[in-house]
């Protein structure tokens, strides 16, 4: 059958990646977490102590050798070589990413390798910009959205799982904060776009997330 691309957008901690990693595992599709792109030159920004140097951040951006891969059930990143998979979850990421996500040349050069990635269908891919900028066309476009309690609550248990005890308030600052930033950026903010099919998945299971986006991908098949 046809392999369709899957496009997947939401605020922090809405469900996209595990619904995404479920429906690609049920597809046999490609699952690309494009956040992780967006995380990897944050870290390295943050490495080479360049933070407010929008010029060198861009320049990172296109010498970095960005990495996925889909292993064990998470997104293995690698950059330059190196594995970075966990250091790129940091809190110290959390809070300096959507600063670095907001400059122009920087989302270019992600969209564009992103662009490549999902040229040949058979994806699900996520992010905030995917249905709007990378994908406009895509086969199915979803938005998630969850309440933010219960957003904070998801990523205060992934932390927890991680034996990262945190204080729940402020992962719940960190998310409304980046959702602020993601949504007001004037280059591709997070955005529903009107074609786009919106789940709120406060009082669903992860089950049921992918059945509903498996309906919609029958539909378009
Ligand atoms: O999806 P995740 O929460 O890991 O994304 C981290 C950050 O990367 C977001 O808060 C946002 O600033 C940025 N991002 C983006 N565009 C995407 C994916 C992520 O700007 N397509």
């Amino acid at each position: 059958s046809e392999k369709l691309i899957i496009a997947i957008d939401g605020p922090a901690g809405s469900g996209k990646s595990t619904t995404a990693k479920l429906l690609a595992k049920k597809l046999g599709y490609l699952y690309i977490d494009t956040g992780a792109m967006y995380r990897a030159v944050t870290l390295y920004a943050i490495k080479n102590n360049i933070l407010n140097d929008e010029k060198k951040i861009i320049e990172l951006a296109s010498d970095l050798d960005i990495e996925l891969k889909f292993e064990d059930g998470q997104t293995k990143v690698r950059v330059n070589g190196k594995d970075v998979t966990d250091e790129i979850r940091s809190l110290e990421v959390n809070q300096n990413v959507s600063p670095v996500s907001k400059i122009e040349g920087v989302r270019k050069i992600l969209v564009q390798k992103q662009k490549e990635m999902g040229k040949n269908g058979g994806v699900v891919m996520e992010g905030r910009d995917i249905t709007t900028v990378v994908f406009p066309n895509a086969d199915v476009k979803i938005f998630l959205t969850a309440s933010i309690d219960e957003r904070a609550r998801r990523r205060a248990l992934e932390f927890a799982q991680k034996g990262q005890q945190v204080d729940i308030e402020k992962v719940k600052q960190n998310i409304l904060e980046r959702d602020r930033i993601d949504s007001s950026r004037d280059v591709s903010p997070l955005t529903k776009s009107p074609d786009a099919i919106e789940i709120d998945t406060s009082n669903l299971s992860i089950d049921q997330q992918v059945d509903l986006i498996l309906e919609e991908s029958k539909k378009v098949a």
